[in-house]
């Protein structure tokens, strides 16, 4: 790992999904002491820090992106002792640690939205949430035209009439951030997990949070205006204090930066890189980049545009291709048509050829381990596991099948158990014992436990950890492209140069030794759908 201050620029950040990752206590459900047991893996694979996504209190209509304590884990994942156990094992190790915090709504179990609907309307406990009386003759329209980003109306109606915002699920009440109360919170949960030592939080839907004054309809706005509960002005006030709170922590201990990055969705470049000024987020997630088709033209304007935004601030860009909400890269890039990901449209069941995905996803690996910045891997993407499309509709948990009414399968696909070892399911998720895990593997999924990849230098766990054991020599080295052809990304930064060939025609390699490669060469030519690393 990097053990500069400013580690978090270059870093290399593995996002765990922890029910899915691994099952210490033999129920089927991924927990702490399963990531704490598989510790050793994360450390192997070499990376710099671990984020996790949420284990708190939760009911868990949207898998724990609902939250009902802050300061404690749910039973179904261990208990805070051995959360705080897990940190310090994992600081031992040299990892990082990063906590999601989710401030845009909580559950509907969270006491203080209990005692807000006990509460009644014009109460102090409401104005923590968006409760507003409907209209229409009777009050049974909702307040305004807002819809949830999970189908469906945005307002949910409770019994004495009045309607409540939730973004996503109707478990998720909207928190009100123009109310002191919200904020102080929020103050008090950062300070809680940096007294436990975290090193960073990821932001969930950063740029949600403020909502536009009056809470006008869509419709009522100018065309492209935007939505009115998104990436609003006001939010930029709440980072910039919360900054000043991480920063008290790194001014404590200045070897170790506290660090954001925000899962920031929608805003132009320029209104993204407001986020990450100076006194704002350290970083952000880059969805353009993992939006982005295999297309050598279009991923080399998203790579530019997102060199250019961040250098307006000074901010280390980040190189994203996957994480627990979208389809897993192999499959998205064996889609024989358009191998984009947009979230109005996952194209479940879309044919896809794996092995094409799979080659692609290598070459893939290798260019955003190689860009500047910082690089995300999500959980099961060292494996080579592919989006688990055929599960049975009954089994899916993701609350965008019910909401859509069945017509969108959700985001269960990519969240399937890792497989660790052995020849059937559940391969090892459970530790010793065989029970299944909370979603069924696929029996495929035999030849790509990490069991089975270790050693076996052609494995997608070997170039992971080959990948990631040279890009520490990228550095913060800054990047040129090279002359190529237009199918060709090609560029250097300091020693090393890399190339990937996203055409169908093989490709001369500049002069250099080759240090890794995603595939075989063709006769010295990198074939297509393959990224060569050279030292120049
Ligand atoms: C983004 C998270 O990544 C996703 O999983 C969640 O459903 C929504 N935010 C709502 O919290």
């Amino acid at each position: 790992m990097t053990n500069s201050a400013a580690w978090w620029r270059t870093a290399a950040i593995y996002q765990v999904y922890p029910r899915s990752f691994a099952d210490g206590n033999g129920d089927g459900v991924g927990d702490v002491a399963g990531i704490r047991a598989r510790l050793g893996h994360l450390k192997t694979l070499g990376i710099d820090a671990i984020w996790f996504s949420p284990w708190y209190s939760s009911p868990m209509a949207d898998a724990g992106y609902d939250v009902a304590d802050y300061r404690d884990i749910d039973p179904i994942f261990g208990t805070l002792a051995e959360v705080e156990a897990l940190i310090g094992e994992a600081h031992d190790l040299g990892l990082r640690v990063i906590v999601d915090i989710v401030p845009n709504h909580c559950s509907d179990q969270h006491a203080w939205f209990r005692a807000a609907v006990a509460a009644g309307p014009g109460s102090r406990e409401r104005a923590r949430f968006h409760f507003r009386p409907g209209r229409g003759a009777n009050g049974d329209l909702p307040p305004n035209d807002w819809q949830s980003n999970f189908g469906g109306s945005g307002w949910t109606r409770v019994a004495d009439g009045e309607y409540y915002f939730h973004m996503f699920a109707p478990e998720q009440p909207d928190l009100n951030w123009a109310n002191p109360a919200v904020v102080e919170e929020f103050d008090d949960i950062l300070r809680f997990w940096l007294d436990r030592g975290v090193d960073g939080f990821r932001i969930d839907v950063a740029h949600g949070l403020v909502k536009a004054d009056g809470l006008p309809d869509i419709a009522s706005l100018e065309p492209g205006a935007g939505k009115p509960y998104e990436d609003q002005p006001g939010v930029h006030a709440i980072y910039r204090r919360w900054r000043a709170i991480a920063d008290e922590y790194t001014a404590a201990d200045p070897k170790r930066e506290r660090v954001f990055v925000g899962e920031i969705v929608g805003p132009d470049p320029e209104g993204f890189a407001r986020y990450l000024r100076s006194d704002e987020l350290h970083s952000a997630f880059n969805f353009d980049f993992l939006f982005c088709p295999w297309e050598p033209a279009r991923l080399r304007t998203v790579i530019d545009e997102t060199n250019a935004a961040h250098a307006l601030v000074g901010a280390p860009p980040t190189w994203v291709l996957a994480n627990h909400d979208v389809t897993r890269v192999v499959t998205r890039y064996g889609r024989l048509d358009y191998t984009g990901f947009g979230f109005d449209d996952r194209r479940h069941g879309v044919p896809s050829d794996l092995e094409l995905g799979t080659r692609r996803a290598r070459a893939a690996a290798l260019l955003s381990m190689a860009l500047p910045g910082g690089v995300y891997v999500y959980q099961g993407d060292e494996l080579g596991l592919w989006e688990v499309e055929d599960l049975d509709d009954d089994l899916r948990q993701d609350p965008i099948w019910e909401r859509s009414g069945h017509t969108e399968r959700g985001r269960d696909g990519c969240r399937v158990p890792l497989p660790w070892s052995g020849d059937q399911p559940p391969f090892g998720f459970s530790g010793q014992g065989d029970t299944e895990g909370w979603l069924p593997q696929p029996t495929g999924w035999k030849d790509y436990t990490a069991e089975a990849q270790d050693g076996d230098p052609a494995s997608m766990l070997s170039l992971y950890r080959a990948a990631l054991a040279v890009r520490p020599e990228f550095g913060d080295a800054p990047m040129a492209w090279l002359d190529s052809a237009p199918e060709v990304l090609a560029f250097r930064r300091g020693d090393l140069i890399s190339v990937s060939n996203l055409g169908t025609e093989p490709a001369e390699l500049p002069a250099g030794t080759i240090v890794l490669a995603s595939g075989p060469l063709d006769d010295g030519m990198v074939p297509s759908d393959t990224t060569v690393w050279l030292r120049a």
